[in-house]
């Protein structure tokens, strides 16, 4: 697998996807949301992918945004098209059934914020900076930045982020529960490595059933939301992996998940 963006890496069971434009910031051109797309599928398809990185190259951005030169040229079809491509592609990521952590090593700008708030997990370089820049080129956040934004930090907040066009600092993210952590610069990728390696072991079903139940959950009443737990529950309970998980406890030893 090979993209002209996109750097791909493998190592034990952790696909790290790198973005790699850092002449321009790591900008999403169509290009790259199109090779992210076709790297996003592919990890999906993959089963000896258990957890997903996503990254940006360099040392100043995890990803700037949508690219501007590209979005100056559009008409409004081609906008309405172009917005409609990006939130595919961050809803696709969202409900992937495998986790995927932003490591965010830079600015998270426009629509590299909006690609973090799609990723399961964030962390965060200390040095990071994230925010919904775009009503400073007179337009908006289109990649679900908007709806994204505001379910993880409320009216009030989201406003702010969003009408003030103002990038916030990492420790700021962190508060306002935007980010899971702020590590230093040197400690993001040693932390990132630990929490991924640490969710490549766990029991794949058990995954995709938490990772489901929480995304769709918050879209949903309480009690469809029980209902779908009940279901991936019992689910998780016809796998060898709870067999597993339950004897090793009883045994005193670490499980071996095999995603069976
Ligand atoms: N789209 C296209 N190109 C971008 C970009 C974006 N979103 N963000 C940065 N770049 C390009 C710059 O044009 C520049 O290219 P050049 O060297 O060919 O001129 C290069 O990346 C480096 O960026 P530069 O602005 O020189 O770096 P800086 O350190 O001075 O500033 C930022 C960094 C992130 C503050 C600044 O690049 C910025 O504000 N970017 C746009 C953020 C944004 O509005 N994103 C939402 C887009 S919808």
């Amino acid at each position: 697998m090979s993209f002209h963006n996109l750097l791909i890496s493998d190592a034990d069971g952790i696909r790290t996807i790198t973005i790699n434009r850092p002449e321009k910031l790591n900008a999403l051109n169509r290009k790259t949301l199109t090779e992210l797309a076709a790297a996003m599928q592919a990890a999906a398809d993959d089963d000896s992918v258990r957890v997903i990185v996503m990254t940006g190259a360099g040392d100043k951005a995890f990803v700037a945004g949508a690219d501007i030169g590209e979005i100056r040229e559009q008409s409004a079809i081609q906008a309405r098209r172009f917005a409609a491509y990006g939130q595919q592609l961050m809803s696709s990521i969202q409900h992937l059934e495998k986790p995927v952590i932003a490591a965010i090593n830079g600015f998270a700008l426009g629509g590299g914020m909006e690609l973090a708030l799609a990723c399961h997990l964030r962390i965060a370089a200390d040095s990071a900076r994230l925010g919904l820049p775009e009503i400073k080129l007179g337009i908006m956040p289109g990649f679900g930045g908007t709806q994204r934004l505001l379910r993880l930090v409320g009216t009030t907040r989201a406003l702010e982020i969003t009408l003030t066009g103002e990038p916030i600092s990492a420790a700021r993210a962190a508060k306002l529960g935007i980010v899971n952590s702020v590590v230093s610069t040197d400690e993001l990728t040693p932390a990132v490595t630990a929490m991924a390696t640490r969710l490549a072991a766990q029991a794949p079903e058990a995954v995709r059933g938490i990772l489901q139940a929480i995304q769709r959950g918050a879209e949903t009443d309480l009690e469809t939301g029980l209902a779908l737990e009940t279901a991936r529950f019992a689910l998780c309970c016809a796998t060898e992996d709870m067999q597993e998980g339950t004897s090793a406890f009883l045994e005193k030893r670490k499980p071996m998940f095999r995603g069976r």
